[in-house]
């Protein structure tokens, strides 16, 4: 029995808990040139890191974050519930001018990191075109939470921060589905160089699996690591074994396509069925896995 001994860290986590959020709540502005904060640890509602290609540099509170770009209640469609949703929303190229200044503008991608190990890479191209919040409740008050029908119906927590979209009328934003809808938002990551070279394929692999490659990132990178580069929400999927070397083909596409036909509990989401070409997709993913089957690279090894 451990019950007497789980106790005690307990308290001592609610005390600390309960010590933290005046800290939060008087939120001091940071100066672009003051040293990077510790990282503080993560509250409901708290603490978001802001980094440029792996230096930390701001830790903002939310309610900094409502100062600097004030909220709004804005209508999604939302993929990972097939409904509308009303949210209290940041603009976030607001957030992110206050916080990089122009050097978001000019970096190649943006990196959402999760508490869930989720890991959306978003192009900045995108951020110009479309526009972009960071929900942080639900318009009606509710706990932020939401049953994802993509992820058999878990219930997830959102915040901190949930990168949503003005999609309602965009047919670009509604094909993407969910892939680019990050929630448990922690950290913020300014990249203007080659996030993933050890999930690259080699340069003599084929066109098929280049083509798969850009899938890859744009549908699995976020959950899945190849060669331990990409999301850990899923597990890694060639390093030291490919899915390709111990999934019959067959399987891995049913993988793919519908998850829950081979383990009923799964949480891992389909394929979008709203993506197009959807079957050539599959086929392309397929063949950047077998590419990538003979490209390993250990993850603790040097690039
Ligand atoms: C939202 C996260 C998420 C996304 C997106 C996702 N997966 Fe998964 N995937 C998972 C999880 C979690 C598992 C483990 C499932 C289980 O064991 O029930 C998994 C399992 C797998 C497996 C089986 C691995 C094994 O050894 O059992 C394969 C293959 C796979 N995913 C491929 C893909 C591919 C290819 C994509 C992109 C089209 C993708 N996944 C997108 C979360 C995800």
């Amino acid at each position: 029995m451990n019950t007497g001994i789980s106790r005690i860290p307990l308290i001592l986590i609610l005390l600390l808990l309960g010590g933290l959020p005046a800290q939060a709540s008087q939120p001091a502005p940071i100066p672009a040139s003051a040293p990077a904060p510790a990282p503080a640890p993560l509250q409901d509602g708290g603490n978001i890191e802001f980094m440029d290609n792996s230096q930390i540099v701001k830790v903002l509170s939310l309610g900094y974050l409502e100062a600097i770009a004030p909220p709004l209640s804005l209508q999604v469609f939302e993929p990972h519930e097939g409904r509308k949703r009303v949210y209290r929303v940041l603009p976030a190229r607001s957030v992110f001018d206050a916080v990089f200044g122009n050097k978001w503008k000019e970096a190649k991608e943006i990196v959402f990191l999760s508490s869930d190990g989720y890991r959306a890479t978003v192009p900045v191209a995108k951020f110009a075109g479309h526009e972009a919040f960071l929900a942080f409740a639900h318009d009606d008050g509710r706990p932020f939470m939401m049953v994802n029908t993509l992820q058999n119906n878990e219930l997830v927590q959102l915040g901190p921060l949930y990168l949503v979209w003005d999609n309602v009328n965009s047919e670009a934003l509604l094909e993407s589905g969910a892939s680019d809808m990050p929630y448990q938002i922690r950290a913020v990551e300014l990249k203007s160089g080659d996030s993933f070279p050890k999930m690259t394929p080699p340069q003599d692999a084929s066109s098929q699996a280049r083509r798969g490659f850009v899938h890859f990132r744009k549908y699995c990178a976020s959950c899945h690591a190849i060669n331990g580069e990409g999301g850990t929400k899923g597990p890694e999927l060639n390093f030291p074994v490919s899915v390709t070397e111990y999934i019959q083909s067959g399987y891995l596409k049913r993988w793919i396509e519908n998850p829950q036909s081979i383990r009923y509990n799964t949480t891992m989401p389909g394929l979008g069925k709203e993506i197009p070409r959807r079957e050539q997709v599959i086929e392309e993913l397929i063949a950047y896995l077998e590419a990538m089957s003979i490209a390993k690279h250990d993850p603790a090894g040097v690039p």
